[in-house]
Parts: C-alpha cells; structure tokens; sequence
C-alpha cells in the first residue's frame, strides 16, 4: 500500500486492518492517543489546494501524534501564484526529502497524476479530488458505524441529498459495500442522484420519507454548490422541506438509528438543528474518528504493513 487514493480496489481485509489499526488509537473515553513515536523522522506536507476545516486539521493533529513533521503549506501565498507549476512545485518539495504528501484539490484525479509523477519514496494520501472520492472520510465514516452498530452485514444504509456531486458518498458506497452492507439507499431529487449508483447495488428513493424506513443509519449530504456548475435548485427553503432531515422524518428510521454527516453542515438546508445536535447525532464523533483513523491510515502506508495491493489505490 504505497499510496491511499480511493476505497475501490482495496480488499475487505485491508479497511478492516485500518479500522482496527484505528482502534488502537483510541483510548478509554474515544479520545485518541496523546503522542505515539510511529512516524518519528517522517516529513508530511499537507498540500490543500482546496478550503477544509476538518480533514486539513485532523491530518495535521493525527501526523504530530504519530511524532511525525508536518508542513503545511499555504497555495495562496506559495509560489504557483508567481507560475511555478504543480510539478516545479512538488519536485521542490521532493528536494526537501519528504514522506508523505496528503492532497486536497478541486479536480478529480489530482492526487491520481500527483501520485503518478513523485519519485519513488513519496506516499500521496488523497484527501478529496473533486467530486471523485474522499477515501479517508469514508474510513472515519464506517469506523463510526461500527462503533455503534458493529455488524456491517445487518445494517440498512441512507445516504440523502446531493449524490451527485459528493465525493464523500462515493467514497462510502465502495466502502459500506466492500465491509459487506447488504442494503445500501440513496435518497434525493433526480438531478441529484447520479446514474451509475443503480450499478452498485444502491437503491434509489426519491421520497425521503419511504427511503428512511427503517433504517439504521441516516447519512445526510450538503449540496455542493460550488461544484454545480450553475445547474437549477430549488430553493433552500422548498429544498429543507422535501429533503432536510427533520425529528418527524427521522421518526421513520428505527428508533436507535443514528445520524451522519460529513460536514460542513448547513442548518436549516438539509437538517434541522434540533437533529444536527440531538441524540441519535453522532457528527461530531465522525470528527474526533477523524484523528484516529487517519493515523491509521498514514501508520499503515508508511510502515507498508497491507501487502498485495502496492501501487495506484
Ligand atoms: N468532511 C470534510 O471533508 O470537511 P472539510 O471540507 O472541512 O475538510
């Protein structure tokens, strides 16, 4: 496992080596480790050519309690505004004997090309391209479900709102389908459920209340305007009332059924306050997962512990 760019072509062993490698992480009370000397001597360059709160921060927390350096590098104030390019940029990098570069960009496929063009020893962990995958969102995602609800092969799976421009349901999908969820729905208007989910085994509703039956875990999604090119909404507010998350909506689901969110959240668009922090909630565990899982995720691609799938995923 030289580098960790999707969920898709990873076995189901290997996310279950990095969930349990997670668990290590996590001591009494959910909190992760204070400081473990795993990665001493290793240079992480966080390279966020995109805005993010919890994925740039809790790869940073999670580098500095493996022991590792981190870099964090600013693109607005680097020197690609001067010209330099992507690649002057990351052979510079290169020469300043890093590890790791953990990738953030508004294209898909980015962490891919940069994976392909760093020299050898350099290990690229994708942090969200596009509307293409979110692969260590996904891990912290399944690492929460499991904790409440630890057989995967039982569970009854929602995903509402903007599949269609969300690479964090992507990125879910392969993975709740890789761990052996038998049931896996997608809940939105027609322009946001994307065509190609029908081949993955995922059920489609486009009426929220019939696809929350029963269900035992509820994952809502912002829609992602900014990737939207332009394409015509309904209001907020008409939006909020067919598809946001409400007490009485989430009713349908089963009683101990527990909501997701990958963040950021806009309140009163696809979920009401009184859900976002209620007590079936679990979004804010999604963030603190975020730390343990994601030292999981660079231990194991730097130690290279899964053998059998070195290369491109
Ligand atoms: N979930 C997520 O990727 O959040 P950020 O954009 O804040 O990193």
């Amino acid at each position: 496992l030289r580098h960790f760019l999707t969920i898709e072509g990873h076995k189901r062993e290997t996310l279950t080596q990095i969930l349990d490698t997670a668990e290590n992480f996590v001591t009494v009370g959910n909190q992760p480790v204070k400081k473990v000397p795993l990665l001493r001597g290793k240079t992480i360059v966080n390279l966020f050519f995109e805005s993010s709160t919890r994925t740039r921060t809790t790869f940073e927390l999670a580098a500095k309690r493996l022991s590792a350096d981190v870099l964090n590098v600013n693109i607005s104030t680097s020197s690609t505004s001067k010209g330099e390019s992507l690649l002057d940029m990351l052979h510079n990098l290169e020469a300043m004997h890093c590890d790791m570069f953990v990738v953030r960009h508004e294209q898909s496929g980015a962490a891919h090309f940069i994976a392909q063009h760093v020299v050898p020893h350099i290990s690229i962990i994708n942090a969200g391209d596009g509307r293409h995958a979110h692969p260590t969102q996904a891990m912290l995602d399944v690492f929460t479900i499991r904790k409440h609800k630890p057989d995967f092969t039982a569970l009854r799976v929602a995903i509402v709102g903007d599949l269609m421009h969300s690479r964090v349901a992507r990125s879910q999908i392969h993975a709740l389908n890789t761990l052996g969820v038998p049931e896996i729905r997608a809940i939105g208007p027609c322009t946001l459920i994307p065509p190609y989910l029908e081949q993955m085994g995922v059920h489609v509703y486009h009426d929220v209340r019939e696809g929350l039956k029963d269900v035992d875990v509820v994952i809502m999604l912002r829609l992602q305007r900014e990737r939207m090119d332009g394409a015509l909404l309904p209001s907020e507010l008409e939006y909020f009332q067919t598809y946001g998350l409400t007490q009485e909506k989430l009713a349908l689901a089963k009683p101990d059924a527990i909501v997701m969110h990958p963040g950021p959240i806009n309140r009163g668009v696809e979920i009401e306050s009184s859900v976002a922090d209620g007590p079936q909630s679990v979004i804010l565990e999604q963030v603190s997962n975020g730390i343990a899982v994601r030292m999981a995720v660079m231990s194991v691609v730097l130690g290279r512990k899964p053998s059998g799938e070195e290369g491109e995923a």
